[in-house]
């Protein structure tokens, strides 16, 4: 993929040509895996790639840690909390330790909103961002493009209403750039204190999930992040309300008469975002997200490991 980012930070950050091409090539490496015929397409072996996770994580770690071993790479986990960013020293100098101990690749989740920015003109390791702060998590969004793709799911025209936490939500925030480029329209639904003031280009703001459902194809569902709440998000935002509000429930499914595919990134809140009985129904994919995770994940490492980027991990300037 010609000149394919070394610092993935967020959508904005691959074209047209990077995102079709990550979807053809997480097609042929799923085909290929399913069929029992893969081998990596290319010779990873003496590749090493890194994971550190700043922030908690069960999807994203394990899945870019699957991704990698089946590439054929060489894995690290890189514990940040152990090590000597823990004694002050800065992210930079640290990903620049990797990069010279001969690591090509690390993907790293941070609370920090917008790290990675610092980065994009000299990078000094390779980076895909597993989520920072309340900016972004591009890796979701693109495997969640890919699963409605999978599903067969029409795009050109549909509506996608994104249910719950929308301003706190780096997924959502990343879905927000993606899905648009594929014609589909956006419904951001939720709490006012869980939408943004103003609607992000191409989506329109609704706080009646009733309302909103009428004009939804598809349902993405939102984690309620109470770990980024202030005091005044927590307070508005007691569970019991939001079940009956924007939760969905087959309850709701059913006076709604309505057969919609729901999709959540998880860990879901059980009985808040979503009933834990649809987990169990066909209507439900998030099984199928984290499936195809895998597949797209392995893409994005093989497109960013091959780019030919030389400009990496530079230490004197002129
Ligand atoms: N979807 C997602 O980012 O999940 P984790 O927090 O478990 O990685």
């Amino acid at each position: 993929m010609n000149q394919f980012p070394s610092i993935l930070e967020g959508i904005d950050d691959l074209n047209d040509d990077h995102i079709n091409g990550l979807m053809t090539l997480a097609k042929k490496i799923k085909d290929k895996l399913i069929n029992r015929s893969y081998s990596p397409f290319n010779n990873f072996s003496h590749e090493i790639i890194a994971t550190s996770f700043l922030e908690n994580s069960t999807r994203t770690k394990l899945s870019f840690a699957v991704a990698i071993q089946k590439l054929g790479a060489m894995y690290l986990d890189f514990n940040a909390e152990k090590s000597s960013m823990n004694k002050g020293e800065s992210i930079e100098e640290t990903l620049l330790t990797l990069y010279h101990q001969g690591v090509n690749l690390c993907i790293l989740r941070t609370s920090i909103t917008g790290q990675l920015k610092q980065f994009k003109e000299n990078p000094p390791i390779k980076i895909i961002n597993g989520g920072d702060g309340v900016n972004e998590h591009p890796t979701q969004a693109l495997l969640d493009l890919f699963t409605f793709m999978e599903l067969g799911l029409e795009l050109e025209g549909k509506t996608v209403t994104i249910v719950g936490d929308c301003i706190h939500s780096r997924v959502g925030h990343s879905l927000c750039r993606l899905l648009p480029k594929f014609g589909m329209n956006i419904i951001l639904c939720g709490p006012k204190n869980f939408l943004p003031e103003m609607a992000p280009k191409n989506t329109t703001l609704s706080n009646n999930l009733d309302e909103a459902i009428k004009s939804t194809d598809y349902l993405y569902l939102l984690r309620i992040q109470k770990e980024r709440h202030s005091e005044d998000v927590k307070n508005k935002s007691e569970d019991d309300d939001y079940i009956k509000n924007f939760g969905v429930t087959s309850k709701k499914l059913k006076k709604w008469n309505r057969k919609i595919p729901i999709f959540h990134p998880g860990p879901c809140n059980l009985d808040v975002e979503i009933s834990a009985d649809l987990l169990r129904t066909n209507l439900y994919k998030g099984y199928e997200q984290v499936k195809n995770s895998i597949y797209m994940r392995m893409a994005i490492i093989e497109a960013i490991l091959e780019n030919g980027d030389q400009n990496i991990g530079k230490t004197t300037s002129n």
